[in-house]
């Protein structure tokens, strides 16, 4: 007879390998089916850590060649070993997946290998094998998405994956979606000498995040070389051996144009992934994207049946997955788990970083909500003067009458990390003030949160 459990969860991505280990922490008795070779899911093995990488290594490459000069450091003949920068990737992503495995074995969650099929409610197929248990989580992630008329091989035109293991830097990319993946990516081949054009269909880069940081993230990035045709849409690709022709035209309609591209990058967004799960016959709801519906508490529309993470809406994060998963895990033994939409902040790991966290100006407008912002730039900011790296700002906004922080925006150096402190502040309902009271260590990036949160008031100091 096959062994029960009192959860088995359905993907070891970050939302279904965090949710594992919190429930045996809890006490339950806990198996996590994954498909895969490896745990850690997308984020581990073809996202989050093998892009910052590449990230890493291309920007240290390009710092090298470009600027160690300003800093009096010359070195000659600086050359790119893009099999050892590829090589160094998978030890990073191998140390981050064999740490999952030991993370597992420390918490007793038993590792089903294999695809997992909802055969039932309380019943789990894995490798031939069924398995009963108490509560079933479906963490099964996400995919690329895919666009007509542009075919995806993995060679000619990839998805982050297959642009996370070219062996030889591309003369031209084309990126179709001025989004994260792309922009992130962008960057990692524009850095080791490729041609960058990012094709966006909306106006501005990144469109979710506050319009003035969008605007100029594209001024800086544009400084960097990377081109940009907005309001544009690509309606066909054409592979030769020599590269593809892509057919582009403007989004409203109008005269179309071709581009040649070595390599195209489809980085469109991402749409839930539930292939084979057995979702219909189990007869799990998913809304009109394919996403599976959840109530606030995870909960699908079939008892004992939950989801979190890429498969559920809300953003594509792996830290809101985790949080998700730990949330779960409690509700699942009778605690309050709690995962707080409002303040979940939003990283882009180029150069400058870009990171926000709360509501944007546009969206506190649509809302009809009175707020002040307060901003500070980098230009004026010590620490930021002495690693020579000025551009951007932090934008902050806070309610008008009670001052309490709404939102913040920031474009510069370790914006990713600059971030933390204001969602920690609006966790604890932190005023402006607050912010701005607090000490900060001089000379810090992080002063330069302290001055946008005095400009809220009028009284920045530095400028
Ligand atoms: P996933 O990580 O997608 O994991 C789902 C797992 O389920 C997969 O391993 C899959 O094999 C498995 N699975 C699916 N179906 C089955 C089945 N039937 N049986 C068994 N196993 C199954 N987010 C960030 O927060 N920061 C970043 O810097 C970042 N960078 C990214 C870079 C790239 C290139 C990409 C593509 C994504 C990035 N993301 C980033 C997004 C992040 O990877 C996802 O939000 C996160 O992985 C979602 O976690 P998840 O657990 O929901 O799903
Ligand atoms: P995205 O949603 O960030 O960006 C997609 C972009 O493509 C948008 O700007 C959109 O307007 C544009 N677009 C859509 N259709 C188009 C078309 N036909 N032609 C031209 N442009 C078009 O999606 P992306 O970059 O694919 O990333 C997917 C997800 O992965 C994101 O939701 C993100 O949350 C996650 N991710 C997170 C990272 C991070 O946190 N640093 C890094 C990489 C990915």
């Amino acid at each position: 007879m096959s062994e029960s459990f009192d959860v088995i969860v359905i993907g070891a991505g970050p939302g279904g390998y965090v949710c594992a280990i919190r429930a045996a922490q809890l006490g339950l008795k806990v198996a996590c089916v994954e498909k895969r070779e490896t745990l850690g899911g997308t984020c581990l093995n073809v996202g989050c850590i093998p892009s910052k990488a590449l990230l890493q290594s291309s920007e240290n490459f390009e710092e090298t060649k470009h600027h160690f000069a300003d800093h009096g450091i010359l070195v000659d003949g600086v050359k790119l070993d893009l099999a050892r920068m590829q090589a160094r990737k998978g030890e990073v992503v191998g140390a981050n997946v064999k740490g999952v495995e030991f993370l597992f074995k420390k918490n007793k969650v038993t590792w089903l290998k294999g695809a997992g099929k909802i055969v039932a409610p309380g019943k789990v197929e894995v490798a031939g094998q069924t398995y009963d248990t108490k509560n079933i989580v479906i963490a099964t992630g996400s995919e690329s998405m895919p666009l007509k008329g542009v075919e995806v091989d993995e060679k000619q035109i990839v998805t982050s994956t297959g642009a996370l293991e070219l062996e030889k830097v591309p003369g031209h990319i084309v990126v179709i979606g001025g989004g994260v993946i792309g922009l992130e990516l962008g960057s990692v081949w524009r850095r080791l000498g490729a041609e960058v054009t990012v094709v966006e269909f909306l106006d501005r880069i990144v469109p979710t995040m506050d319009g003035e940081v969008s605007k100029q993230f594209e001024r800086v990035l544009s400084k960097q070389g990377v081109k940009f045709k907005l309001k544009s849409k690509v309606t066909g690709a054409v592979k030769a051996a020599d590269g593809v022709t892509l057919t582009v035209e403007p989004a409203a309609g109008g005269a179309a144009e071709e581009i040649k591209a070595d390599v195209v990058l489809l980085a469109i967004g991402r749409r839930a992934y539930t292939e084979s799960l057995g979702l219909e016959a189990a007869g799990v709801a998913v809304d009109e994207r394919g996403r599976v519906k959840t109530d606030g508490h995870f909960a699908t529309n079939v008892p004992g049946i939950y989801a979190i993470g890429d498969v559920i809406a809300g953003p594509m994060l792996a830290h809101k997955a985790e949080d998700e998963g730990v949330a779960l895990a409690e509700m699942l033994v009778g605690q309050a788990g709690h995962v707080n939409y409002g303040v979940i902040p939003s990283v882009v790991y180029t150069w400058p970083e870009v990171a926000s966290v709360g509501e944007t100006e546009e969206e506190l407008k649509a809302r009809g909500q009175e707020y002040k912002s307060g901003k500070f730039p980098f230009t004026a900011n010590g620490r930021a003067r002495a690693m020579g790296s000025t551009d951007g700002f932090v934008k902050i906004l806070a309610d008008k009458k009670t001052d309490r922080v709404l939102g913040a925006h920031i474009l510069g150096p370790d914006a990713g990390t600059l971030i933390a402190e204001i969602a920690v502040a609006m966790e604890f309902g932190a005023s402006a003030e607050d912010v701005a009271r607090t000490c900060h260590a001089h000379p810090s990036l992080n002063e330069a949160v302290k001055e946008a949160a005095l400009a809220v008031d009028g009284r920045a100091l530095h400028i």
